[in-house]
């Protein structure tokens, strides 16, 4: 019971037991219960002394009845209240986890971008579903058990004592040393815990990636690579739940064949004191009785000494997350932002993700209604700057600003509001096709919903869906093809109706046909809005008030495509290899 007194422990439970407090009264339910159940075991105990003593010694008939009316009434009692005890202690477990589960999950959703960037998302999962089950489940057994088995060792101690207290004191002082072995087994059980989880973590991890990644595997005929990686993780796995199911069987027999000498010094001792005289038959009984049923309580607190490490550990896990602080956050007093008319100034902007800068000095300025188009090779920063815009992370140098103001003084779901981004990714929900077009204004009517999707040319095809705009997407849904994706995601940017968009066009060539049709839908989109836009199409370039060069978080070049054309730096080069093929023409020599 050491790690009791650890004052981190004392912490976790404190914090385990704020989520507990809604539900007191149905927690003290079962524990009131659990001492009934405590209770019935003293008493069989104590009843085995009457019943030799008083019935089967003397041989008396007329109690004979008696005997099945006490068993059958004392397992109904104990029955009644072990029933009471764990439904209560589980459903008050059960609410734990729900409101536990809902209060990461909230705290998850506020955490800022970066730090999702660095974990798996595997290993979230495995947070909010298993170590948060994990948690409550075995603190709820630990609270009644601890309840239940301390007051039946109370019960029976105080029952041998009652019955002879020297042969008492004899079995107490054996008893304890069978703490030894079992806070030892304990210990161990605490080390294997923690890695135990990361290697569950592990293989959620492996079994996320393969689901989603199933097309690159099979494309890439990886699949034994796949199983091996899987296999190897799940050996791993195995080795874990071998060392704690060997320390875990272990723990029982260890305790029990110590305790058997304890057992056996007793019971020549108290042979000796019935023969003498000094203790009856059925007192010896009784306290037999009551010695070998405290072996089961003891083993199970001792038990709950290694179910303790396993809250504290999957505690620890959960409140890793809950301890970790959003880094973007609204300064006190943030401007709410109305409509923004949308003026956009990058200002000497740097930025880094770890030590390598990606931005550096980065100034750009556009004016409401103008397109900025973003160009350059991969890895140059594009991405990067458009995230930054979305205060997605801090600028580290220099700043952005919004109408004037500095984004960090502008609350953050006022700017988000006013900034539609059509992603590269084209992430859709499995929801209607209607419901995902207006996931950025949920009231919209289905006429809005409609009127988007014609501006998205998205509206002839959704209606020649089986159930139109309530076909489901996604996983117990159609499948789009990916021209379709981006035209309701256009959609969704569309019904928005943001002042400020960001569009990073997705690099994957669509046919001609659809292309042309994505072009259209994005002309619409960007009509009277400020746009960043990621171009890889040359349609998008030439239309483009301003392009601006990137290379290597630098700004190369800026100007509209003829001016660039001229320069013959960068942009001419990229034109040549990226842009040419699109339409054909010879670059302009011009
Ligand atoms: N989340 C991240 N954490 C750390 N480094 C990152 C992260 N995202 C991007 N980088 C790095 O920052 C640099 C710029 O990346 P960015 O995504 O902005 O490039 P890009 O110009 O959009 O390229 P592409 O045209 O390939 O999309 C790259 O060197 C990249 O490795
Ligand atoms: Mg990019």
């Amino acid at each position: 019971m050491a790690v009791l007194a650890n004052p981190h422990t004392g912490i976790i439970f404190r914090r385990i037991l704020q989520y507990s407090r809604p539900y007191l009264w149905r927690i003290g339910g079962a524990l009131a219960a659990s001492l009934v159940v405590g209770a019935t075991d003293v008493a069989s105990a104590k009843l085995v002394q009457p019943l030799i003593d008083r019935v089967l010694q003397p041989q008396d008939r007329s109690l004979i009845p008696l005997v099945p009316v006490f068993i059958i009434g004392l397992f109904a009692v104990k029955g009644g209240a072990k029933f009471i005890q764990e439904y209560n202690i589980k459903t008050s477990g059960a609410l734990v986890v729900q409101d536990i589960r809902n209060a990461l999950y909230s705290h998850c959703l506020g955490l800022s971008l970066g730090y999702f960037n660095q974990n798996k998302a595997g290993n979230f999962m495995s947070r909010i579903l298993n170590d948060v089950g994990v948690m409550q489940r075995s603190a709820a057994d630990m609270l009644v058990d601890g309840a239940r088995e301390s007051i039946a060792l109370v019960g029976l101690t105080m029952l041998v004592f009652y019955n002879d207290w020297k042969l008492a004191i004899a079995a107490i002082v054996v008893l304890p040393l069978s703490f030894f072995p079992g806070a030892y087994v304990g210990k161990r059980i605490k080390k294997n815990s923690r890695s135990g989880q990361q290697v569950l973590a592990d293989l959620t991890a492996i079994l996320q990636e393969t689901f989603s990644g199933m097309k690159v595997i099979k494309s890439f005929g990886t699949e034994d690579l796949e199983r091996r990686k899987f296999f190897d993780r799940n050996r791993n796995f195995y080795h874990f739940i071998r060392k704690v199911l060997k320390y875990d069987s272990l723990s029982a027999p260890i305790i029990e064949v110590i305790a058997s000498f304890g057992i056996a010094a007793v019971f020549w001792f108290g042979i000796y004191r019935v023969i003498n005289g000094y203790i009856t038959l059925g007192e010896l009984f009784s306290f037999g009785a009551a010695v070998l049923m405290m072996y089961a309580p003891l083993r199970r607190l001792i038990k709950i000494n290694n179910t303790l490490q396993t809250v504290v550990s999957a505690a620890e896990r959960v409140f890793e997350i809950f301890d970790q602080q959003p880094e973007i956050v609204d300064r006190p007093g943030a401007l709410e932002l109305d409509r923004a008319r949308g003026q956009v100034s990058f200002q000497g902007v740097g930025f880094s993700y770890d030590d390598a800068p990606v931005l550096k000095n980065f100034s750009v300025e556009a004016s409401p209604g103008e397109i900025v188009a973003l160009v350059g090779p991969s890895g140059a920063g594009k991405t990067t700057a458009a995230a930054l815009l979305s205060r997605f992370y801090d600028v580290q140098e220099g700043a952005i600003s919004v109408d004037g103001h500095d984004l960090r003084d502008i609350a953050l779901k006022s700017l988000r509001k006013n900034i539609a981004m059509v992603d590269q990714e084209t992430f859709l929900f499995n929801d209607s096709v209607a419901n995902n077009i207006r996931y950025g204004r949920p009231q919209a009517s289905l006429e809005d919903v409609q009127k988007a999707a014609e501006a998205a040319y998205a509206d002839q095809f959704i209606r020649e869906l089986p159930h139109g705009y309530e076909e489901m997407i996604g996983d117990r849904g159609v499948r789009l093809s990916g021209g379709q994706r981006q035209r309701i995601c256009i959609a969704r940017a569309l019904l928005m109706d943001a002042p400020i968009l960001i569009l990073d066009e997705a690099t994957s060539s669509l046919d001609t046909e659809s292309e042309t049709v994505v072009q259209k839908a994005l002309q619409n989109l960007m009509k009277n809005r400020t746009t960043f836009v990621i171009a890889h199409r040359l349609s998008t370039v030439l239309s483009a008030h301003k392009i601006v060069v990137l290379e290597n978080g630098i700004v190369k070049e800026i100007g509209n495509h003829q001016e660039l054309l001229n320069n013959r730096g960068l942009y001419c080069k990229l034109y040549e290899i990226q842009f040419m093929s699109q339409d054909g023409k010879e670059p302009s020599s011009r």
